[in-house]
């Protein structure tokens, strides 16, 4: 199997990014971060990428705030293809990809969300869970589809919540996990064993 070549587009810390970049430099992740792009100017993924080396740029999806799509969207696929991509890594990316981005990538964007979907989809999951009264909270990888965090679930990890537990204290522990489930996700993808089959991702032995 080639390499993957991954492009990571984020909108804050990168802690899921330095997962992945840890995971490739330890030898247990066959792929390589060709670029991380963000929709942040001051993002600290950009930094960190900076700082390994990895080509890291600033670009803007003006005029909308919550979305990538029209002319910036076009943008963000021409630049993405420029660096030889053929996976998008969404690490913390705040908008709604369209269209677009999908068709020019399919089944090969993959998204990071911090709840066991279809529970709490959208913002603040891990305060939704604890809000409801979940005793299980968690973090899912998914390939990304038309929706919003619907797309099918490659890998999810459980995470108790604990009496006691801040929407602080309860991200802090669900982050611990998407740093090891985004490797593993996409060490299945870097396997070939990854293929999808209506909502199912099926994982090949
Ligand atoms: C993570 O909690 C992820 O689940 C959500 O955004 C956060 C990104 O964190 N989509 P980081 O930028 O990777 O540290």
């Amino acid at each position: 199997m080639p390499k993957l070549r991954l492009a990571v587009l984020g909108s804050g810390s990168g802690s899921n990014m330095q997962s992945i970049l840890d995971a490739i430099n330890a030898g247990t992740l066959d792929a390589e971060i060709v670029c991380v792009l963000a929709d942040v100017e001051d993002a600290f993924i950009l930094e960190r990428a900076r700082r390994a080396g990895i080509p890291a740029q600033y670009l803007s999806c003006a005029p909308f705030k919550t979305k990538l799509e029209g002319p910036a969207e076009e943008e963000w696929i021409r630049v993405i293809k420029s660096y030889g991509a053929d996976t998008i890594v969404l690490a913390g990316f705040m908008r709604i990809v369209k269209a677009g981005l999908l068709n020019a990538f399919p089944n090969r964007v993959l998204n990071i969300h911090p709840a066991l979907l279809p529970s709490f989809p959208g913002l603040h999951s891990w305060k939704q869970a604890l809000d409801y009264g979940a005793k299980v909270a968690g973090c899912t990888v998914h390939f990304v589809d038309a929706g919003t965090d619907s797309g099918p679930i490659i890998v999810q990890r459980p995470v108790p919540v604990l009496e006691g537990d801040t929407p602080e204290t309860l991200h802090a522990r669900i982050q611990e996990q998407e740093h090891l489930a985004f490797p593993e996700a996409l060490r299945l993808l870097a396997a070939g064993r990854l293929s999808v089959s209506g909502r199912r991702v099926v994982i090949a032995p």
